[in-house]
Parts: C-alpha cells; sequence; structure tokens
C-alpha cells in the first residue's frame, strides 16, 4: 500500500498564522500537524508517501525533507490550484499506478491511529473504506449513511440537513478503481472535484464501500481553538524528560518536558508542558497544557493552556490563557495587574497588553 498525505489548500480559517506558514505545519506539542500524520501512516507499515502541496510547496519541504528522518520516501506533487481532494488523487495517478493507497488529509490529527481500519481494509478489500465519527453537527463535513453491516448506502459532502451524524474523518483506504470514478465526476458547486462524490458514484454503480467508526480522538485542525485543544490532547500523552537547564529556585510538578538548551530560572513549570529546545523561562509560570516552541523567551510571564510558537517573547504578562502566539512574534506588558487576556497572534506581530 502507498499513502497520498494532501497538504495544499489556502487554510484561510487559520489567518493570521497561514500567511506566513502553511496549516500543515502548525506545531502540535511541538511537532507539525504533518509529522504526526506521518508518524500514523508509518505506523500502518507503508513507506512510499506522495505529498500534494500548493504554493506552500517549499516551507513543507524544508520541514519534512525526503522523509528518511521519518524513515518514509516522501515524493512531492505540486497541485497548482486548490481543485479539490479528488483532483489530489487525479495528479498522483502516475505515482499511485495500480496500488492501494491511504488518503490522509494533512490537517487531520487522530493521535490513536488507524491500524484496525487498515487491517479491516486489507482483510475484506471493499473498493473504499471510510473512517467515520458521530458528531454533533456534521454539516461542516462530507456525511456517510451506514447500513448495520458496515457498507455504506449514501455520501453527501456538507449538508444542510444531514441525514445521519456519520462525518467522513480525513483518511480514506482505496483500491485503483477509485480512479475510474474520479473520471466520471465533475466539479461541485464550490468548484471542486470532491472525493464524496466520487465515493457516492461508486456506492451508486453497487461497489462496496465499508466505514469504520473511529472513537478515538479526532481534529481537523482549521482554526486556532481546535489547535489548542489539539494540543491539551497530544500533551496528556507526554511523559517527564528534562534534558535542559532548571535551576534550584524552580519548580517542576507533573509530567514536564524542557528540551535540550533550554533554561528555567526561577520559574515553575506545571504540566503537562513542554519547553522547547533554546528556549529561556525566567520568574514565570507555564503550564498546564502550554507548548513552547525553540528559542523562545518568557520573562515575568505566566500562561496556561497556550502555544508559543518558535522564537516569539513573552515579557511581563502576568496571565495569558487560551493563546496561540506565532513566531518571533513579541508580547509584552507593563507592570502590575490581574486581568486576563486571551490573544490569538500572527507571526511577527507585536502586541502589548495593559497589564
Ligand atoms: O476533515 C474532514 C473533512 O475534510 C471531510 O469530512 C470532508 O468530507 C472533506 O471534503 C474535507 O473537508 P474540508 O472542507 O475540511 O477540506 P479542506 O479544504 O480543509 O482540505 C483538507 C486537506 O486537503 C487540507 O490539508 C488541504 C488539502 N487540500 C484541499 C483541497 C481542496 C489539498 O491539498 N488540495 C485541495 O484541492
Amino acid at each position: 500500500m502507498k499513502a497520498l498525505v494532501l497538504s495544499g489548500g489556502s487554510g484561510t480559517r487559520l489567518r493570521p498564522f497561514t500567511y506566513s506558514m502553511p496549516k500543515q505545519l502548525m506545531p502540535i506539542a511541538n511537532r507539525p500537524v504533518l509529522e504526526h500524520v506521518l508518524e500514523n501512516i508509518r505506523a500502518l507499515g507503508v513507506s512510499e508517501v506522495a505529498v500534494v502541496v500548493g504554493d506552500r510547496a517549499p516551507e513543507i519541504a524544508a520541514v519534512l525533507g525526503d522523509g528518511a528522518r521519518l524513515g518514509l520516501r516522501l515524493t512531492y506533487i505540486r497541485q497548482e490550484q486548490p481543485l479539490g481532494l479528488a483532483h489530489c488523487v487525479k495528479i498522483a495517478r502516475e505515482f499511485l499506478g495500480d496500488d492501494d493507497f491511504v488518503m490522509y488529509l494533512g490537517d487531520n490529527m487522530l493521535p490513536q491511529g488507524v491500524e484496525e481500519m487498515a487491517r479491516e481494509f486489507t482483510e475484506h478489500r471493499p473498493t473504499a473504506q471510510l473512517v467515520v465519527q458521530r458528531v454533533a453537527d456534521p454539516r461542516a463535513f462530507g456525511v456517510a449513511e451506514v447500513a448495520p453491516d458496515g457498507r455504506v448506502t449514501r455520501l453527501v459532502e456538507k449538508p444542510e440537513q444531514p441525514r445521519s451524524d456519520l462525518a467522513l474523518t480525513g483518511v480514506y483506504f482505496f483500491t485503483p478503481v477509485i480512479h475510474q470514478a474520479i473520471d466520471k465526476i465533475t466539479p461541485s458547486a464550490r468548484g471542486e472535484l470532491e472525493i464524496t462524490d466520487a465515493l457516492q458514484w461508486l456506492v451508486s454503480y453497487g461497489a462496496t464501500v465499508r466505514a469504520r467508526e473511529y472513537t478515538g480522538y479526532w481534529k481537523d485542525t482549521g482554526r486556532a481553538e481546535d489547535v489548542l485543544d489539539c494540543n491539551r490532547e497530544l500533551l496528556r500523552g507526554v511523559e517527564r524528560s528534562v534534558a535542559g537547564l532548571v535551576d534550584d529556585d524552580s519548580v517542576l510538578t507533573g509530567p514536564v518536558v524542557v528540551e535540550p538548551g533550554a533554561r528555567v530560572i526561577r520559574s515553575r513549570i506545571v504540566g503537562p508542558a513542554i519547553v522547547g529546545a533554546g528556549s529561556q523561562v525566567v520568574d514565570s509560570h507555564v503550564g498546564p497544557h502550554t507548548s513552547i516552541g525553540r528559542d523562545c523567551r518568557l520573562h515575568g510571564t505566566a500562561v496556561e493552556d497556550s502555544i508559543v510558537l518558535d522564537g516569539a517573547s513573552v515579557i511581563r504578562v502576568p496571565a495569558l490563557r487560551g493563546s496561540l502566539i506565532g513566531r518571533s512574534a513579541a508580547v509584552s506588558g507593563a507592570d502590575g495587574g490581574t486581568v486576563h487576556h486571551r490573544l490569538v497572534v500572527g507571526d511577527h506581530t507585536q502586541v502589548e497588553v495593559a497589564a
């Protein structure tokens, strides 16, 4: 089996971050979403992976390289415009050949992995196998109607009146028959070649499309709140490891990671939390549920339930919560005060808050 990871698109919902970085590189527990995705693919025993990229290709290639670091062989396929998920399969036709493949959306996090679904797919070999999850409001997703025996009977992309609460997650297992279906469909109302339409085409022509319910944690990391929620979820799994320097006046409580070259001085870190390589935390309180990237500076600051991206500085901010601070952003406050602030700040932005 091969893998196709979709990492093009424009990511407008994660602005301002996506002005300067593709959403698939957003760090969750200090690792880009795409690395988590590729790790799940490697866990399936798949090593040949094509990554579909748009105009953010150089940044993605700079992070993932040829994949050797992750135990994979990566090929990049350029998509000039985000013309739909099925369009991605179309342009990857040569890479995919006549092999089965797993298609994985590069912004989807399923930390419990999809091995069970892959096993079921290879055992029963339906024409396609979907991974679905029950959601309260399925209108933002592809929605599947599924018979009690697991066969999909109908699929609709983002229906206004969903007839089922089973949303398609971003993981699909395909046999090469999918290429025939994609050749038959036309662009949807939003101008995209929808994989959901290709799947519905298969269902209409009597092919077996199966769905398997995934009950673990799932997030499409399209919005800032989703990124923070996902960070909380992944940090739950960290174990204490201290490679950087922690001085005698600092206290670490619970699962705290202090990466190499990081310095924690006169500070309190409450896990789960990570302080990235080369970062300085001085006279500060960090955590819980907080990831500090590489080479950040926190001075006289209290930050919880937040992500601070690489190179950012947060100085004299006494109560930061639920915040996402972009790369090389500078946030500073005057002395005193106990008001809470909530910030979603883009890369290279400068913010001063009353403190
Ligand atoms: O997250 C699950 C949902 O993903 C499914 O329930 C839907 O059925 C499916 O259509 C998809 O919906 P979204 O509207 O959330 O897809 P989005 O445009 O966010 O694209 C998903 C990923 O694929 C993202 O990493 C960008 C990439 N992509 C998207 C398009 C349209 C491409 O690489 N090229 C494209 O042309």
